[in-house]
């Protein structure tokens, strides 16, 4: 069996280069968005995105590759037990998510889509999905009325465009606008 493809790497808060998580967060008090379910693409080790959001009475389910981050995570809930009940980070590959271990989401974000395919990662044995796949998964954890969103200045921007184009012709989605950094779609 391969291994898992994860994140050597890990990432700090750095709201100038990467300011994503910080107008996900904007963006959900403009929505006044309350007791929903989220799905979070990338935690980051400072993961202000499952804080925030349960300060703000939400549930995050998070993804992260990075050994780092996850053992951000855990030093985080073993100190706070209000983040621990409505925030759940888990360490695995997106592009491994099995639907079945997850619920349906209110909204979800997909903002580091196409940035960590590798080039074994589609194959029989690796077991993975393509992006477009991971985006037609999370559509499918979406319910109706719920949100998908993207993050414009991500590195994988140029390839998710064209995941994207392709995609809101045949999802049951349409745009429904952007908010500084991030595009914004609606499931019908
Ligand atoms: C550049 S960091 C951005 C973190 C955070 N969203 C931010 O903007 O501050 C990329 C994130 O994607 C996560 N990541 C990398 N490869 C991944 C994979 N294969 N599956 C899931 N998450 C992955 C990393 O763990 C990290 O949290």
């Amino acid at each position: 069996m391969p291994k898992m493809n994860y994140w050597t790497d890990k990432w700090d808060l750095h709201e100038d280069v990467c300011p994503c998580d910080v107008h996900f967060n904007q963006w959900v008090a403009k929505q006044k968005i309350k007791n929903k379910q989220i799905y979070h693409f990338g935690s980051g080790t400072h993961h202000v995105v499952g804080i925030k959001q349960a300060a703000q009475k939400n549930r995050t389910f998070c993804i992260t590759a990075s050994k780092e981050e996850y053992q951000a995570y855990i030093d985080l809930v073993t100190e706070n037990s209000g983040v621990a009940k409505n925030y759940l980070c888990y360490f695995g590959d997106i592009y491994l998510t099995n639907p079945a271990l997850l619920p349906d989401f209110d909204v979800v974000t997909m903002f580091h889509l196409c940035e960590f395919f590798f080039p074994n990662t589609a194959s029989k044995e690796y077991g993975g999905l393509t992006d477009a796949k991971v985006l037609d998964l999370f559509t499918a954890k979406t319910k109706k009325g719920g949100y998908i969103l993207f993050y414009t200045r991500s590195m994988g921007w140029e390839k998710s465009k064209a995941v994207i184009a392709k995609w809101e012709k045949k999802a049951k989605v349409k745009k429904v606008g952007e908010f500084k950094t991030l595009l914004v779609y609606q499931k019908k």
